[in-house]
């Protein structure tokens, strides 16, 4: 069975039982600035899980797009991707545990269908506030007993190992779940539960065990020798946090996470995740372009395969939802993926460029279930291609100074530095090279270098900003107030993802860079230039306040915040276009000026142009006439 026929028959089954299916969010979280990614599928469902009301309903089902970014470097055994699907369903406060595991086992034994007799399942042994799960324990019996499987419980011991058992009881290390691990470690507000999570046993006869390095300690589920993979969790999310303990969440959920590739691996009974078919014709052109076999372990070449094959996929992924590689923030990660790839293709004596046709390969496997990578088939390999080519002119003479360079003993933190100021080399990929001969570089070393560097740069790009008006003529003036005014009506028309990524102003146009994912329609623009108009037309006042940064943020304006802050000292200025005591603003901006005194001068707005400037970046070029 391919990961499609999974995916769909997880989704058909939840659907067949009340679910609402809803379409993958993207791998950038929307309104959730605690972190770069979506790692799991619950991400973006947390508000709901908090208590909102979901539009879709109580009960949902989805396969999420997920990237875990600090798994990188354990990229290359037989099971760890950066990249995967989480199939998820979820209960709104509706049914709960009983119907869960039932529905689940029914799932896994039947649809795909699994052997029963290699499943095991762990459940939360308590702690001081929150009771064993022994309800969970009863309906995992039952339903084994429906099979014929009389299903044993027993609790973990280290000691004793697997003991006959088939439920493992494990305390808050293993089960319970909250997106910052044990309940200490959650913070106050946050959602949390027991979970109860689902095993696949790929056979004690394949020896797995006795040949790992945990063969003197007695297997259990959750060992790491690869006989048993995790392949769901069936989160029963019922507390949240508060600041003496934990309190009843208004409504108990349930958040069922399931490995798509992994239930893959389990259905066809095979270790090494690589080997599932959403791989095979990415292999097959890694196979091609390096004349090398993914099996002959040659110079360690199936881990070059794996880096390669997972890392090409999630920066396809990432790509194809607006991420371009870059020395910041999401785009870095990008970088990374494809640096490293670069690094092990080389290593695996790929000659030419090929970081397209691997992402090519993937694009062709998902785009029955992702269309949106056709779409941006051109985008993705033009922007893989470009950063292939930048970094391979340099890899060989970076690779060849860090042999000399740990030749004469130790690589410092410094010298890390120059690898990546000089030869583009991101800190993870020294530091790996570093550990492959057995040292260690110095981090802070390297990061007070870095931060060096940073602060000239944010000078040089604070320079730049101030550059973005050409001058402060009448002219550039009133275009930098219509500039506003277009920001604010790109984020009514379009959504709050809008951002600004640039701004240039002459006498005769303004230019504005934002992030968004597509071409704007004939019908939004021409909604963005009424409502400038119109907004002209009021004749509004402008006028600015030096405000703190959270006062700022709490007011709502929008805006380059970080850089402005750091300029200003902890004081920014915000322009506010309208409004006064009995009004609420039209536009409120984090900027430094200059701008008309009132709205009515500017003429009639008009955009000249929209078009691409990068991925998931649109510029506009407008005028006043
Ligand atoms: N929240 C759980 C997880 O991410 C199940 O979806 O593992």
């Amino acid at each position: 069975m391919t990961i499609h026929e999974i995916r769909q028959r997880y989704l058909d089954f939840f659907a067949a039982r009340g679910h609402q299916v809803l379409p993958s969010s993207s791998l950038l979280p929307e309104n959730d600035p605690s972190t770069l990614f979506t790692g799991s599928g619950m991400q973006p469902m947390v508000p709901y899980l908090l208590g909102e009301t979901h539009p879709q309903g109580t009960r949902l089902a989805d396969s999420q797009k997920c990237f875990r970014s600090q798994d990188i470097d354990e990229v290359g055994d037989n099971r760890h991707t950066t990249f995967f699907e989480m199939l998820g369903n979820w209960s709104l406060g509706d049914y709960f545990k009983k119907e869960q595991v039932a529905w689940m086992f029914e799932f896994l034994t039947r649809e795909l269908p699994l052997d029963p007799r290699r499943l095991y399942v762990t459940v939360f042994s308590g702690n001081k506030e929150i009771p064993r799960d022994d309800e969970t324990v009863s309906y995992w019996k039952e339903v084994f007993a429906s099979v014929g499987i009389q299903a044993k419980d027993v609790d973990f011991s280290e000691r004793d190992g697997m003991q006959d058992g088939r439920i493992f009881s494990y305390g808050e290390k293993k089960n319970w779940w909250s997106r910052s691990g044990i309940p200490e470690n959650m913070p106050i507000g946050e959602p949390g539960g027991p979970d109860s999570e689902l095993f696949w046993d790929f056979g004690v006869e394949r020896g797995l065990h006795e040949k790992s390095s945990f063969s003197t300690e007695p297997c259990h589920v959750n060992c790491d020798c690869g006989r048993f993979m995790e392949i769901g969790n069936n989160v029963f999310m019922q507390y949240k946090k508060t600041s003496d303990g934990f309190e009843l969440l208004p409504k108990a959920n349930v958040d069922f996470g399931g490995g798509l590739e992994r239930l893959a691996a389990a259905v066809a009974n095979e270790p090494d995740m690589f080997l599932i078919d959403a791989f095979d014709e990415a292999r097959r052109v890694i196979e091609g372009i390096s004349g090398r076999s993914y099996s002959s372990n040659e110079t360690n070449g199936t881990y070059a395969f794996r880096v390669i094959l997972d890392h090409i996929r999630a920066a396809t992924f990432l790509i194809a939802d607006g991420v371009v590689p870059s020395n910041k923030d999401q785009g870095y990660y990008v970088r990374r993926l494809v640096r490293r790839a670069v690094r092990f293709g080389n290593m695996i004596g790929a000659k030419d460029v090929f970081c397209g046709s691997v992402a090519q390969a993937f694009i062709q496997e998902y785009a029955n279930a992702y269309p949106e990578l056709l779409q941006k088939k051109h985008v993705i390999v033009d922007e893989l291609t470009k950063e292939e080519e930048k970094f391979k002119a340099s890899l060989e003479k970076g690779l060849r100074e860090f042999e000399k360079l740990s030749m004469k003993g130790i690589v410092s933190g410094s010298d890390a530095f120059n690898l990546y100021q000089s030869y583009g080399f991101p800190w993870e990929l020294t530091e790996e090279l570093a550990r492959e001969k057995g040292q260690q570089v110095d981090r802070e070393v390297f990061q007070d270098e870095f931060k060096k560097h940073q602060d000239l740069s944010r000078a040089g790009s604070a320079q730049k900003f101030a550059g973005g008006l050409a001058d402060h003529s009448d002219e550039v003036v009133r275009l930098h107030t219509a500039t506003h005014m277009l920001h604010q009506a790109l984020r009514t028309v379009l959504g709050s993802h809008v951002e600004q990524k640039g701004s240039n102003i002459t006498g005769e146009r303004l230019r504005f860079d934002f992030s968004h994912p597509q071409k704007m329609t004939e019908e939004e623009k021409k909604q963005v230039e009424m409502i400038v108009n119109e907004q002209i037309q009021k004749d509004l006042p402008v006028h600015f306040e030096i405000l703190d940064l959270d006062e700022a943020k709490n007011r709502g304006a929008i805006g380059l915040f970080e850089d402005k802050y750091a300029q200003l000292g902890g004081k920014i200025k915000v322009y506010f276009i309208g409004g006064d005591a009995s009004a609420e603003s039209f536009s409120k901006e984090v900027c430094g000026g200059p701008h008309v005194e009132r709205t009515g001068g500017l003429g009639t707005f008009r955009i000249q142009k929209e078009e691409a400037v990068a991925s998931g970046i649109r510029r506009i070029k407008a005028v006043l006439e």
